[in-house]
């Protein structure tokens, strides 16, 4: 793996200025949350630094990626391209961050649908997305709120958050988000 240091470098060098601010406020809260819910803050920094790798890519670029991975995408994730980031994030990760660390190549994969049965460093990482210090809509302070009193309440209720927001802008609802939300619940 690179060190903290170079992913640092790297991701200042390949993400837009307003993206790599969006990052480093992931980090800060992912590494709050690490602390707070005793897995190590290391493992959250990587995952929150890595998470965005992608996102700076053509949507040509990302088609061509999941295309040689043998990729197989679901009907929505064909339609949804703004999960394309997510989906390819571990092979950009590994490619170019050199990480290999499972639990932190599954967070990143994650990190925009979330996905039942999500290890704490993966949910971490999907509410910190959500919630960081930059981020600004309605309802988010009640997000943060709920996150730093319990990690699985404020995951929920972001989850159902999200539902909403989709629901309301009449798109697509990747089905790995409903049933995140089912398992919490059933
Ligand atoms: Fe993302
Ligand atoms: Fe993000």
């Amino acid at each position: 793996m690179l060190s903290i240091k170079e992913i640092n470098k790297y991701l200042k060098n390949n993400l837009k200025p307003s993206r790599y601010e969006h990052t480093l406020g992931v980090v800060e809260t992912a590494k709050a949350l690490a602390k707070l819910n005793g897995i190590s803050e290391e493992k959250a920094e990587i995952a929150a630094l890595a998470h965005d790798v992608a996102k700076n890519l053509s949507k040509y670029k990302m088609e061509e990626i999941i295309n040689e991975n043998n990729i197989l995408l679901s009907e929505v994730e064909k339609k949804n391209f703004n999960l394309w980031h997510s989906i390819i994030a571990p092979i950009e990760a590994k490619e170019k961050l050199k990480i290999e660390d499972n639990e932190i190549l599954d967070a990143i994969r994650w990190h925009t649908t979330g996905k039942e049965n999500m290890s704490i460093l993966t949910k971490i990482i999907y509410i910190s997305d959500m919630i960081e210090p930059n981020r600004n809509f309605p309802g988010v302070e009640k997000i943060r709120q709920l996150t730093f009193e319990n990690l699985d309440k404020g995951v929920i209720y972001g989850l159902s958050e999200s539902i909403k927001d989709l629901l309301n802008k009449n798109m697509l609802i990747d089905l790995n988000t409903i049933k995140a939300r089912n398992y919490f619940i059933l």
